[in-house]
């Protein structure tokens, strides 16, 4: 589903990535990891179209990311580590997420209550003000909801409490089958009974690459 060749990303003198080459398949539930600054997020990023490549190409569903952005983040569902800053209500986004990407709103709402975030009596608030967990969750309940194929999550549980990453890692291992889950992660015992595949980074190269 994703072949990434030869991949380069310099920015002004630092080499980001350095010759990544991966092949990610349908199936594969990846922990990516690594230490800050390894590469990770640029590796996503370039997944997703954000960066133009120095080298190297990326494919996703035998597209280009940048090209055709539209139609490969059709088949995406990403959780960036940090929320982006929407000002709009929840009632908003959700409403804006539905027309946009097809979503259902019913299965929105499903995975938040599964996730113990109350949209309901939340409506009218701006995403924005939510706590970070609140705005974790949803994020969640979202990239649940729309049954994408690849779905990217860059640190899903750093502002989660115990009993919210618990319940996220059993919806994901419910939902995962036949997709491409690729989880960035720091903790990886939290992670090593759904993934089967680990891949280290290290200063722009990947490192290890091991099916478990
Ligand atoms: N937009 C950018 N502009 C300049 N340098 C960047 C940019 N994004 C990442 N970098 C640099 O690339 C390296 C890898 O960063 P990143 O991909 O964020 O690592 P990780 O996600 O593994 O912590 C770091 O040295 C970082 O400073
Ligand atoms: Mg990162």
């Amino acid at each position: 589903m994703i072949k990434i060749k030869n991949l380069s990303k310099k920015f002004d003198k630092t080499l980001s990535l350095d010759n990544v080459s991966l092949e990610l398949v349908k199936g594969d539930a990846i922990a990516l990891m690594g230490a800050n600054g390894a590469g990770k997020t640029t590796l996503i990023r370039s997944i997703l179209g954000y960066y133009h490549p120095s080298s190297g190409s990326v494919e996703v569903k035998g597209l280009d990311p940048i090209k055709a952005r539209t139609e490969v983040l059709k088949h995406v569902s990403f959780v960036p580590q940090l929320p982006p800053p929407i000002k709009l209500s929840l009632g908003e986004l959700i409403y804006y997420v539905c027309q946009s990407s097809g979503v259902e709103e019913a299965r929105i709402y499903h995975y938040a209550t599964q996730m113990k975030l109350d949209v309901k009596a939340n409506l009218h608030k701006s995403f924005f003000k939510l706590s970070g967990g609140m705005k974790q969750k949803l994020l969640i309940a979202i990239s649940l909801a729309k049954e994408s194929e690849i779905v990217i999550y860059d640190e899903p549980t750093a502002n989660l409490d115990p009993k919210a990453r618990d319940d996220f890692y059993a919806l994901i291992q419910e939902s995962q089958k036949e997709k491409l889950t690729l989880f960035v992660t720091h903790r990886i015992e939290e992670v090593e009974s759904i993934v089967n595949r680990e891949i280290y980074m290290d200063m722009g190269k990947v490192v290890s690459d091991e099916r478990c």
